[in-house]
């Protein structure tokens, strides 16, 4: 395969070895049941994160909300990654970011206790509901316009302006927030929580803060602090049956030179995330969901695509390995935690072989569906029904929830096979024909 374009055409046994990955007929690996922490996944299909924008004003899910986590539960996975839910107020990335509080507990309550009703009435074993706190950091946009909060200075991703670099005490606030909607989303039904350290927000800007200076900067210790005091805090008020996990960028990307897990050569180099993986499974972590990139900055790193805003430097599947072998690093590493890759929509059909040979060598522990995830609702019911991902359903990685996500107020979903919801609200905001 030259570029890798073509890739959902093709089928899935002639992918797998056309793109050079490994890949298994055999998918059964999929559907394991998996303890992490005190608790169990009943399978190895995780639908990611996947923020809609959709909330209501004081951060309640809001009715595209629902219907999304109730498409998620009826498709099967075994653990729905509930997407980012902001931790401060101004730490939202949009004004309809979902945020967890004392007086809206009891919505999200509802759509938790929905969203293991709606999956065990569809016929799917109940999965698990993890919780992804947030703070948007540089990428915060409150009011729907950019109020920037960074851990560090990084002109590379200043052409916009230069951000509010935070305080040592504000980051200390940051911890406490992130322990309290720990607490919060425990009482909320969720079955663990994500100290969201990933994608350049404010906890994964903090990892590369070497020119930082005060108690979270310059030393590694340092740079890693708040989230190792986070884990701890969390596992010192939760119970030991809820999960505590992280959404790691392992990679920033060769783009920002002084990203966290960048090399000299601009290459990855597992060294210090792999080493903060293991103090994570000291501090009581159970699982990490091995992520790379900035969606803002190289989004190619992040969800290689089909067709996007840009033609990126590399083959789309050239990202999916590089993603996928990152995971496998990273158990290598660290046995101990469960860990998820990322970045498998791109694989289309041949998605679920590929994980699955990754998986049943052992490389990593669960197979994360983004992109697919609101393309193809149903993937994970089709895998464990030995039907197998359906062509005519995947996700053709064509950016276009992406591009409606970069508009403001936009919701983001699936243009192409959500098209009744999603392609009016895509004409209107990026005044284009979907189809194209
Ligand atoms: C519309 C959209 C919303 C996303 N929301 C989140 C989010 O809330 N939290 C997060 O960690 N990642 C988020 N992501 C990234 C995905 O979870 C995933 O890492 C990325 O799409 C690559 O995986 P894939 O190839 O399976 O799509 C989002 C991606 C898209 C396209």
């Amino acid at each position: 395969m030259k570029n890798g374009k073509n890739a959902v055409c093709r089928s899935a046994e002639e992918f797998g070895s056309a793109s050079g990955l490994p890949f298994s007929r055999d998918t059964a690996p999929l559907l394991e049941s998996v303890a992490a922490g005190g608790i169990a996944a009943p399978s190895r299909i995780v639908y990611q994160p996947m923020e809609g924008c959709d909330g209501d004003p004081d951060g309640s899910p809001g009715e595209l909300t629902v219907r999304r986590y109730s498409r998620f539960a009826a498709g099967g996975p075994g653990i729905v990654w509930f997407e980012a839910v902001a931790v401060m107020p101004e730490g939202r990335a949009n004004p309809r970011q979902l945020s967890l509080t004392e007086k809206n507990i009891g919505r999200f309550s509802r759509l938790v206790g929905e969203i293991k009703e709606t999956a065990v009435k569809s016929g799917n074993r109940e999965p698990l509901v993890i919780m992804q706190a947030t703070h948007s950091g540089r990428y915060s946009k409150p009011r729907g316009t950019p109020e920037p909060l960074a851990a560090r200075r990084a002109p590379v991703l200043e052409a916009a302006g230069e951000p509010t670099v935070v305080t040592d005490e504000y980051l200390d606030r940051v911890g406490e927030a992130l322990v309290a909607s720990a607490a919060l989303a425990e009482r909320a039904g969720f079955d663990g929580v994500d100290v969201k350290s990933c994608h350049g927000y404010l906890l994964s800007d903090l990892l590369a803060a070497r020119d930082r200076p005060g108690r979270y900067g310059g030393p590694f210790e340092n740079r890693t602090r708040l989230l190792l005091d986070a884990v701890r805090g969390i596992r010192a008020v939760c119970s030991g049956r809820f999960a505590v996990a992280s959404r790691l960028n392992v990679y920033d990307g060769r783009e920002i030179p002084d990203g966290f897990g960048v090399g000299k050569d601009g290459e990855p180099d597992f060294d210090e995330p792999a080493r903060l993986c293991s103090l994570l499974s000291g501090a009581g972590a159970d699982i990490v969901n091995v992520t790379m990139g900035n969606p803002y900055f190289n989004p190619h790193v992040n969800r290689p695509f089909a067709s996007g805003s840009y033609d990126p430097p590399e083959a789309p599947i050239d990202g999916v390995r590089r993603i996928l072998g990152g995971a496998a690093e990273i158990k290598k590493a660290v046995p101990a935690l469960k860990v998820v890759a990322s970045g498998l929509s791109f694989l289309g059909a041949a998605a679920p072989g590929v994980a699955a040979a990754y998986i049943g060598a052992g490389a990593f522990d669960f197979a994360g569906f983004g992109r697919e995830a609101i393309a193809y609702p149903d993937i994970a019911r089709d895998i464990a029904s030995g039907r197998g991902a359906d062509p005519a359903k995947i996700c053709l990685c064509c950016s276009k929830c992406t591009e409606i996500m970069r508009k403001p107020g936009g919701t983001p979903g699936c243009v192409v096979r959500d098209a009744g919801v999603y392609l009016p609200i895509y004409k209107k905001l990026c005044g284009k024909d979907g189809q194209k």
